[in-house]
């Protein structure tokens, strides 16, 4: 198996080598890995003046899998729009077609205390964020900001953006989302805006056509505010949700909420055939990077969902992710799900108990 490792920025070092220790562990019992790094984001515009190099997105394309931590910092927030780290991300996403973003949003019954929301609410909690990656406002033509003279004849510079998706972006993604309801709770609901966008509109019927195919999964439809409210409401009441880029962005941040902590949410970007980039939902955290505090757990339950959807190896995957249960039902906390009680540990600690958990 071949995989192209890409820290990336900030924590993504740290997170990515407690990954790595991970994979080490079963490279060492005769698993077949290769590890290749590359740069991408700030590291990548750094090393290469690129925020993806041509040498990263060849060793992506050649490679089985993904693994990347995090890009962003606030040192780049001063450069032109194409240089900037996240364009980094969303180039290798688009050019790599991985269309399908799985982001599961499960709570250990240990860290109930640790989300913001009642225990009851959030107990049992177990949701699948299906959120389409290569298409809608993130990627649609034209975009800019330019000056334009407005109705009374003054100019001024307006920003606009272009929210578009076709039938087939939407025929595709759906197709992953039900496929996904199929082999858990049977439930899909389809998270858009046809209120107002017509955008949303045509999302809408595509996904009730798609549903043809799936008489077994009950499909149901939430505006976006209305998902938004209903996912801290009774979060509980969802299985699959389904949505397009820009709100699946939104939602799944929400959702990590629910968990106990961002630091615990992994995700799967995947293409047709099941090739796929995983890396954790969160970010750089330019404030914590280089103190060896970060929560490597959402980077290593990606890694779980490495093996579950490239490799298609179920035990590994179960493996892994019994392992994160272990260390924190065995009371090992990093800061951010830390409470009264816990074992406050740093990031390499982490790391390291999750190996012996193996
Ligand atoms: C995410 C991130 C990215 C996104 C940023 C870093 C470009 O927020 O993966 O959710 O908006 O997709
Ligand atoms: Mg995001």
């Amino acid at each position: 198996m071949k995989l192209a490792v890409l820290p990336g920025d900030g924590i993504g070092t740290e997170i990515v080598a407690q990954a790595v220790k991970v994979l080490a562990v079963l490279k060492s019992e005769g698993a077949s890995i290769e590890m290749e790094y590359g740069n991408i984001g700030g590291a990548g515009y750094d090393a290469e003046g690129d925020p993806l190099p041509e040498s990263s997105l060849k060793l992506a394309q050649a490679a089985d899998a993904v693994l990347l931590g995090a890009v962003g910092g606030p040192q780049y927030d001063q450069l032109d729009r194409p240089l900037r780290p996240e364009r980094g991300l969303l180039r290798i996403r688009k050019e790599l077609n991985l269309f399908a973003n799985l982001r599961p949003a499960l709570l250990y019954p240990e860290l109930a205390g640790a989300s913001s929301l009642k225990p009851e609410v959030v107990s049992g909690l177990d949701i699948m964020i299906v959120r389409e990656l290569t298409g809608d406002v993130y990627f649609g033509q034209p975009r800019g900001v330019e000056v334009r003279v407005g109705p009374n004849g003054q100019s001024e510079r307006v920003g606009f953006n272009t929210m578009i998706y076709s039938e087939s972006e939407v025929r595709r993604v759906a197709h992953v989302a039900f496929a996904i309801a199929m082999k858990r709770g049977k439930k899909l609901c389809s998270v858009e805006k046809a209120n107002v966008l017509e955008c949303s509109e045509l999302w809408k019927e595509v996904v009730a056509e798609v549903a043809q195919d799936y008489p077994e999964v009950e499909l149901s439809t939430l505006y976006v505010d209305n998902a938004a409210m209903q996912l801290v409401r009774n979060p509980k009441q969802f299985d699959v949700i389904v949505t397009g880029n820009l709100f699946g962005d939104i939602l799944s941040d929400q959702a990590s909420m629910l968990s106990g902590s961002i630091g615990m949410l992994p995700s799967a970007s995947l293409d047709a055939n099941n090739k796929g980039m995983y890396e954790p939902i969160h970010g750089s955290a330019p404030d914590i990077a280089g103190r060896d505090i970060a929560n490597p757990l959402a980077t290593i339950l990606s890694v779980a969902m490495m093996y579950r959807y490239t490799f298609a190896d179920a035990a590994t995957a179960d493996r892994i992710e019994n392992a994160v249960k272990k260390v924190i039902a065995q009371g090992y906390r990093t800061g951010d799900i830390w409470t009264e009680g816990g074992n406050k540990v740093s990031c390499s600690a982490m790391g390291d108990a999750v190996v012996a958990a193996m």
